[in-house]
């Protein structure tokens, strides 16, 4: 099973009908369209990319593949998500979700960045919910994928956060997905 279909096993075992999730790099839309299913009508979705490209794939993958419009799109880097969210939600995201690394078939330059995912995925645990979870797939094998590694891991050890992790295979470079919970 590939790393982006454990993630998804494992949101379906956390996330409920009704409940709010962010995906933190849209892509090309796999994971939002997996979270809008999830949430079901009355949830609600909210999708960051810098890309524009991105924003359309996702936008066009879930007008065809999700049965609800639960979903709001938003074109701007992560670390801004809370700018753009009711400040209500604080306390109430059951899930974030970080499939990082660059947009595939897309421009390879354009990558996550090892600072700016930090700060959100450290901004993002505030805003979970008890039980919430942020999920992350770090690839390794490009150019400061290996340092975005480091610093996620030694961030969840270093404030004693509760995670699993899950390697893709043995190899030094293949991509890993950690599923960090909320205590
Ligand atoms: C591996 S792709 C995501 C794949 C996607 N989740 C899917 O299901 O198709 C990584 C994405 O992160 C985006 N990205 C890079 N830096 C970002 C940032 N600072 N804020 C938001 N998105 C970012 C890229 O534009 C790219 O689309």
């Amino acid at each position: 099973m590939k790393l982006t279909e454990k993630a998804h096993q494992a949101w379906s075992q956390v996330v409920q009908l009704n409940d709010c999730c962010v995906d933190m790099t849209t892509g090309n839309g796999w994971d939002s369209l997996e979270l809008s299913k999830l949430v079901g009508r009355q949830g609600k979705v909210y999708g960051f990319d810098i890309q524009e490209d991105a924003i359309s794939n996702t936008q066009g993958l879930l007008s065809q593949g999700s049965k609800y419009q639960n979903f709001k799109l938003i074109r701007d880097c992560h670390t801004r998500f809370p700018v753009h969210l009711p400040r209500g939600l604080k306390g109430q995201i059951r899930a974030f979700t970080f499939n990082l690394g660059y947009l595939p078939g897309s421009d390879k330059s354009v990558i996550t960045e090892t600072l700016k995912s930090l700060q959100a995925m450290k901004e993002a645990y505030t805003w979970l919910t008890k039980d919430g979870i942020i999920s992350v797939i770090s690839y390794r094998g490009h150019h400061g994928g290996k340092d975005e590694f480091k610093g996620i891991n030694q961030w969840i050890q270093q404030d004693s956060i509760e995670y699993h992790r899950i390697e893709a295979s043995a190899k030094e470079n293949s991509p890993v997905f950690f599923l960090i919970r909320k205590t």
